[in-house]
């Protein structure tokens, strides 16, 4: 949400010099086949969003290790930074080793990292903001310190590495995993959030000096701050106010977990930004949308990927939009969207299917059970009823009757209908592609137009009616068909002014 962020600039003395995001681990409890970091939550990867925030921080370099699924996130995270480095950690000896790993990663890369801190974070945790790294990176600068880690207090702290402080001066002393704590070491419940930023020479000691002499038989990066605080070192601590944006995701409960809580942050930042959300816990919207103020969201909406919506427009209940632009006053009512251009003061649905390249002018009217696909409707043009309109161009001023179908597809190829302006087409009208109807045209009801129409003609593609009497009685008899014709016919011999012509 570009709204939210904060303007100021970073100074030069905290703009890292690199950040390390983790991302080697196979994420088991996931149980997917799809490498964790690369689940999705609010329109971005979980690795998406640790890059979104790090992107505030303006990193000289960033520097991602990839283990398991390596060419799908090295693929993943080049799509978005094409200038990150991944770096293949083969095997997960523990979060220092794959520190090591990146930083020799990096010398391999011929890059000589500037003066500045190296952040190291993990790359599931979807809720970390850039003001608290930016916090982080403050706080690192003006402690002085080697080496700072972003902490959090909570209620249960079990299964995270607990932050043991000095007890005269009350300054870290050391990290220490779950696995390896002591009873009373585990009633702490400052914990490790496994963000760090560092001063790369201490970095480098402190990593020189780790062994696997623990429960878990891995290189801690933990143990880095220890070694610190044991040469002396100032060793700091940043408490993140919120303890929520430290949640890793680890399974697919936490995956929805983050989710909601996601959604409840960029609903409440756009209600603050001047959007009007009706009902914010059935609003789902991606971090990558834009809103303009004065904007309304009715209940049970979703707006995803890169949707922007301009003010003045009403969207819901019920709808989806995705990649679609909304212009002012527009209205999309219980409507499906995707990859779609909807003008000022158009209406869509409800039950409106919009696909891929649709775009609506100004004013322009979708309704009921329509689908359109790759067409353009022109200014004040309407489509209200059950029809589909694919590959076309509608002029302006046209009203597409209901149930006309452009039939663009002969089975190999798909072939393109062009309404002019101004055209009236009637209900049930198929428009055999490639056909053209001429401004000011007319079709006649249930026509099969294969030719084209020039302009202000009335197309009629149908046969004619034949009536053929007596029909149901002769092959239908004592049917309630039959019964039905019979008093008819007596009612017709009776004298006119004995009709009720009312009824
Ligand atoms: C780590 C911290 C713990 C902290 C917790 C916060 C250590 C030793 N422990 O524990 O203090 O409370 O994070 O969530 O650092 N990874 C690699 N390569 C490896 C090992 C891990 O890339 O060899 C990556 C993982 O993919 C993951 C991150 O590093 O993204 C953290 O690893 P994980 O195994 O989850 O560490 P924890 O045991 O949770
Ligand atoms: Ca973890």
């Amino acid at each position: 949400m570009s709204t939210v962020l904060p303007t100021s600039a970073l100074t030069s003395s905290v703009r890292p010099s690199a950040v390390v995001v983790l991302a080697a681990g196979e994420g088991t409890r996931m149980k997917s086949t799809t490498p964790k970091v690369l689940h999705d939550v609010a329109g971005r990867s979980l690795v998406g969003h640790v890059l979104a925030a790090v992107d505030q921080l303006e990193p000289h370099h960033v520097v991602v290790v990839v283990g398991h699924g390596r060419d799908l996130v090295a693929a993943h995270v080049h799509g978005s930074h094409p200038h990150a480095v991944t770096v293949v950690q083969e095997q997960q000896n523990g979060t220092g080793h794959a520190v090591r790993v990146a930083l020799d990663g990096i010398s391999a890369a011929g890059i000589d990292l500037p003066e500045g801190p190296v952040v190291v974070l993990a790359g599931d945790t979807p809720l970390l903001t850039g003001d608290t790294l930016s916090s982080l990176l403050e706080i690192h600068h003006g402690e002085q310190a080697v080496a700072t880690v972003l902490t959090a207090t909570l209620a249960d702290p079990t299964g995270y590495g607990r932050i043991v402080r000095d007890s005269d001066t009350g300054h870290v002393a050391r990290i220490v995993e779950q696995k390896d704590a002591s009873e009373a070491e585990r009633s702490i419940r400052e914990i490790n959030s496994g963000v760090f930023a560092f001063e790369l020479s201490a970095l480098r000691s402190g990593l020189s000096r780790l062994t696997t002499d623990n429960a878990q038989g891995e290189e801690y990066l933990t143990d880095v701050l220890g070694h610190l605080v044991t040469d002396g070192e100032t060793v700091a601590a940043y408490i993140a106010p919120d303890p929520e944006e430290i949640l890793g995701v680890n399974d697919r409960v936490q995956l929805a977990h983050a989710g909601g809580l996601l959604r409840d942050r960029i609903n409440v930042g756009w209600m603050r930004a001047g959007v009007t959300i009706v009902d914010p816990a059935t609003t789902w919207i991606d971090s990558t949308v834009t809103l303009d103020r004065d904007v309304r969201i009715e209940r049970n909406t979703a707006l995803s990927g890169s949707t922007t919506i301009a003010s003045g427009a009403v969207i819901g209940p019920d709808t989806t939009l995705v990649d679609s632009d909304v212009a002012t006053g527009a209205h999309v009512l219980k409507s499906h969207v995707t990859e779609s251009k909807i003008g000022p003061d158009a209406t869509v649905g409800p039950f409106t299917f919009m696909r891929p390249g649709t775009e609506l002018a100004a004013h322009a009217k979708v309704g009921a059970y329509v689908e359109t696909k790759n067409a353009f409707i022109g200014e004040g043009s309407k489509v209200p009823h059950l029809s589909y309109v694919g590959d076309a161009t509608i002029g302006a001023g046209s009203n597409i009757g209901a149930a006309t179908v452009t039939v663009n597809y002969d089975g190999v190829n798909k072939h393109k209908t062009v309404v002019g302006d101004h055209v009236r087409i009637g209900s049930d009208t198929m428009l055999v592609a490639p056909v053209t109807i001429g401004d000011g045209a007319y079709t006649a009801a249930g026509s099969v137009v294969t030719d084209d129409v020039p302009p202000g003609a009335m197309a009629v593609g149908r046969a004619r009616q034949r009536n053929i009497d007596g029909w149901v009685e002769r092959k239908r008899p004592d049917t309630a068909s039959a019964k039905a014709a019979k008093a008819a016919e007596s009612l017709d011999a009776t004298p006119a002014d004995d009709v009720d012509t009312d009824s």
